[in-house]
């Protein structure tokens, strides 16, 4: 029998497996629980994964009420086609798209995935057993990682990097090697091209203990769209190194002219090692679904359907079945002007325009990203403007970022949360925005951001 006071209420239980020792009654306080000390703590694989920017930030915004340019969401309605099928099949006579189907993907889904990726890669992907749907592109990152990571494997990781890719690889019990992207010294203007890697520091990298390399192009928080050269370069090493790539190319289609995505997937000898990953979320403007997938060769998705079987099992029928429609769609004008993957990167063009002019008018310095929906700025030039004393945290960039939230109502994300402790320096001249927003609100943080720097 044990007791527990929770809320003012005594509550209970009798628990037989724990016998005498449980008919002593405890008292425990509201905040306080039985289940805590070392037993309950966090498994140590976890430990140092405990802080999260997103966490922080969010919180942040609900005390403060800023302009929110930190998290990575359009402000704007999705393409009708997706919601209007998400509407007509919840009500539709189909009443199977309520229940439970294929655990790897949707066999309509899998099906309009393998097509379009057929078609990009120049390869006939085999839907069932080279495609697998996950929930997010976040579920297709932990199965591939935790999928592939053996204790003690090494896993390089480019920096800055979408901050779940560390805490995975330790999850899976690997060690993180990490890289970061340098920027090269211009005159003024600063392209996400200019952030490069360094060669021979990439190649002391790779190792027998070398697992896999993580990739994220268009890159999140750059927007640097890695060139063929840069891409055959990582590829080398990987082919050298018997390792596996982690192809993280969620903002595949934000790519602003005239560059060009290109999967790394497609470079000779790299299909056979690599895995590639998409989100539905990004491709369609529908974060809130979580719906994502990776494609690769069969060899390797089954290490993938292992940890998804074990974990989710299956994904949403419903939002499966409304994607693959409008997959479908795509598929039949994809490269022309009206397809929305085309007309989308069109419409994001003007607001990265517009939001590099307006940071560049206040003093800022933007890196004019190549793609994706991010810009990071060198906000240094602004230092005397800011009282960063008022802030405790270790690193510039969340001390800028957090007297801006409070005093100047504008919310950035510090970019210094995107490298390792040891590299965490190299973010902190920056502040990370998200011009996936409506004009109006763009316009809103240009205004806010004039006002302040006439005010001060
Ligand atoms: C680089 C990168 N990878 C993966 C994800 C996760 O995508 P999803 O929302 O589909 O899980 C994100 C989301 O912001 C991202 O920026």
């Amino acid at each position: 029998m044990l007791s527990i006071v929770r809320g003012g209420r005594q509550l209970t239980r009798f628990i037989p497996s724990l016998g005498a020792a449980a008919v002593q009654p405890t008292t425990y306080s509201s905040t306080t629980s039985a289940m805590s000390g070392e037993k309950f703590g966090i498994p140590e694989r976890y430990l140092g994964s405990e802080k999260s920017v997103w966490v922080e930030y969010i919180q942040l915004a609900l005390e403060h009420n800023p302009l929110n340019l930190g998290q990575g969401f359009p402000d704007f309605a999705p393409p009708e086609y997706v919601t209007k099928a998400i509407a007509d099949i919840a009500q539709g006579d189909n009443v199977l798209l309520h229940q439970y189907t294929r655990g790897f993907g949707h066999p309509r889904l899998v099906n309009a995935l393998a097509k379009l990726y057929s078609r990009l890669i120049g390869r006939q992907l085999n839907p069932l057993t080279e495609v697998i749907v996950t929930a997010g592109a976040y579920e297709a990152l932990f199965a591939t990682i935790l999928g592939h990571t053996h204790p003690g494997d090494e896993v390089i990781v480019i920096e800055p990097f979408f901050d779940c890719y560390v805490p995975m690889v330790k999850a899976g019990q690997g060690v993180p090697r990490f890289i970061a992207l340098k920027p090269k010294k211009t005159n003024g203007v600063i392209s996400s091209a200019d952030w490069v890697l360094d060669p021979d520091e990439l190649a002391s990298l790779f190792n027998a203990k070398t697992k896999a390399i993580i990739l994220n192009t268009p890159h999140n928080p750059l927007g640097k769209v890695f060139s063929r050269s840069e891409l055959e370069m990582i590829a080398d090493l990987c082919k050298k190194w018997n390792v596996l790539c982690v192809a993280d190319e969620v903002y595949e289609w934000l790519v602003y002219k005239p560059n060009e995505h290109i999967r790394i997937a497609t470079l000779p000898g790299m299909w056979e090692r690599t895995i590639t990953i998409g989100s539905a979320g990004k491709t369609f403007s529908v974060t809130g679904w979580k719906m994502g997938w990776a494609y690769g060769p069969a060899g390797l998705i089954r290490n993938l359907q292992m940890v998804h079987q074990n974990c989710v099992y299956t994904c949403s029928t419903i939002l499966q079945e409304a994607v693959a429609q409008g997959f479908e769609l795509e598929l039949e004008r994809l490269g022309r002007p009206e397809s929305y993957f085309t007309s989308l990167a069109e419409e994001l063009l003007s607001k990265r325009d517009f939001m590099a002019s307006f940071l560049s008018d206040v003093g800022m310095v933007p890196t004019i990203p190549e793609g994706g929906y991010f810009m990071v700025a060198d906000w240094t030039a602004l230092t005397s403007k800011v009282r960063l004393e008022e802030e405790t945290d270790r690193n510039k960039d969340y001390r800028f970022t957090k007297w801006m939230t409070k005093n100047v109502k504008l919310q950035g994300i510090p970019p210094s949360a995107f490298y390792s402790p040891e590299h965490s320096h190299l973010g902190e001249d920056y502040v990370r925005y998200c011009f996936i927003k409506k004009d109006e609100n763009l316009k809103k943080a240009a205004e806010i951001l004039k006002k302040w720097k006439e005010s001060s």
